[in-house]
């Protein structure tokens, strides 16, 4: 069978260990001749990379593995790109979260003024990182999730068309895999799902287990009272700030009675209570930093100084459902499956009633030639006006970044339903702009 080799690009990241184990523990569907990790930080990048050297050689010693910083080498010789880069990293995320709750905004990752913040900064990262792709291996396809995926995947549409990058995201499939659970399926992939919208900004129509029963109302009834929050979720052990993101779906469940809404609509349909719950003084990237980036660095020095990864006493954070996708997205374009999965994608019509240039999320055909969208139709106004609203902004990022428009940026920020005003979105722009010197373009 034929062997493949993968980069994984952001090396460092505090996911590249739970990667990695993820593709050795799936060489029977997706086999491989090489893992290299490249990073713009080799000395991040070199924590990660010793441990992940260890558990290669424990688990598959025939994998070649090579860790570098010099992108000809890591970009050479590839069919796979798994691209998770953070520019600017967690301590940046911090100032995109802090900044806009100073003024009683939203401060999130990727929504609202912090997730534009970060675009301006991933934009050019994710470019980068295509470019050496093409220049060095013009065959491989990148799955990308680098976030702000939906403006990263917007800026690659629009500065690099006829690239071979795919972006995609978790989060419908960890809602997918609770509502499964609420719905007493044992596992998500027995459901057929009809879902659309943006990344981070999307609904379920239509939710079925394989005889054509509709799990919609068992799902929504539950849902009404505790969100997302199933059981199991409960058992598992999140912290506190994802436990309220899956339970505070509940408030706006009854907003359509025909859809379920994703996690991240919190920040664009409460986002008072979005705030209410967030404290300036230690928000989630504080919390990332202080649990999964302290815990994955700690247990790869722990590898590295035993030497073995069996048995080791610190657990490496391994997220099955994240790494999961990832694998199952790389096996439909390896072996041409024609798997229905979740991207993010140009719509071209598949939703009748949104333009044709939007980045929109919805389910595809995945094989070797790369991803047939399927059709959604006409969705509801409410939908519609939020997506096209939201898309707005998108599009704005991107024209601000590739113009160097500060104008165009106000703009996004203005028109980010989480954010009341344009007086306010320009006291958030400048302190962002101050934030940023380093990362941003020179707006004017
Ligand atoms: P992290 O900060 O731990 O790691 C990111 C790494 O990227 C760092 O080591 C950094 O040095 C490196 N990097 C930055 N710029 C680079 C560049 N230009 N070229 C190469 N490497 C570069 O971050 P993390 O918390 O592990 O998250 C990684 C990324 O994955 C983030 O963008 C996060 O938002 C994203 N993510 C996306 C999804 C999704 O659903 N799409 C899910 C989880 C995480
Ligand atoms: C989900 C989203 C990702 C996001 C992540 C943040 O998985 O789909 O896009 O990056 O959550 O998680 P964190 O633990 O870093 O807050
Ligand atoms: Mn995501």
């Amino acid at each position: 069978m034929r062997q493949f080799s993968v980069v994984i690009a952001g090396g460092g990241s505090t996911y590249t260990p739970s990667i990695v184990v993820m593709l050795l523990n799936n060489t029977y569907r997706l086999p491989l001749r090489k893992i290299k990790l490249y990073d713009n930080d080799p000395e991040r990048q070199e924590v990660i990379a010793k441990a992940c050297e260890i558990i290669i050689k424990e688990k598959n010693p025939e994998i070649e593995f090579l860790a570098t910083a010099d992108p000809e080498e890591a970009y050479t010789d590839i069919d796979f790109c798994l691209a998770h880069i953070r520019v600017g990293k967690l301590p940046m995320r911090e100032l995109d979260e802090k900044i806009p709750l100073k003024y009683g905004v939203v401060g999130q990752e990727t929504c609202g003024p912090g997730g534009i913040a970060y675009a301006m900064r991933s934009i050019p990262g994710v470019i980068e990182n295509l470019d050496y792709m093409e220049k060095y291996s013009p065959n491989a396809w990148m799955l990308n999730y680098s976030n702000p995926a939906a403006i990263v995947a917007e800026a690659a549409r629009r500065l690099r068309p006829n690239s071979r990058i795919i972006n995609i995201c978790d989060m419908p499939i960890a809602c997918e895999e609770h509502m499964a659970e609420i719905a007493g399926i044992p596992d998500r992939k027995e459901m057929d799902v009809r879902y659309y919208g943006l990344n981070h900004f999307g609904w379920w129509s239509d939710i079925r287990d394989k005889q054509g029963n509709d799990l919609m109302p068992k799902i929504r009834e539950y849902m009404r009272e505790h969100g997302y929050l199933s059981p199991q979720l409960l058992a598992q052990g999140n912290e506190q700030s994802w436990l309220d993101t899956y339970e505070m779906v509940k408030y706006f469940m009854d907003l359509d009675p025909n859809t379920i809404p994703e996690t991240y609509l919190k920040y664009y349909l409460i986002p008072d209570m979005a705030v209410a719950h967030s404290n300036i003084e230690h928000t989630r990237a504080n919390e990332v930093m202080e649990v999964r980036e302290k815990k994955v660095f700690e247990a790869c020095r722990e590898i590295t100084r035993s030497g073995a990864y069996e048995g080791m006493k610190v657990g490496l954070d391994s997220d099955e459902n994240h790494a999961s996708f990832i694998v199952d997205l790389a096996h439909a374009l390896a072996f041409n499956t024609k798997e229905r999965m979740l991207l993010i994608v140009e719509n071209n019509g598949s939703i009748s009633n949104i333009s044709d240039d939007a980045m929109v999320e919805i389910p595809c055909l995945v094989g070797s030639s790369g991803y047939e969208p399927l059709t959604i139709g006409k969705i509801p106004t409410f939908q519609k006006g939020m997506m096209e609203e939201q898309n707005a902004v998108e599009k704005l990022v991107v024209e601000a970044w590739i113009e160097h428009s500060y104008t165009k940026l106000w703009q996004a920020l203005t028109l980010s339903k989480t954010v009341p005003s344009a007086t306010i979105a320009k006291k958030i722009l400048d302190d962002l702009i101050a934030a940023n010197k380093d990362y941003w373009p020179e707006l004017h």
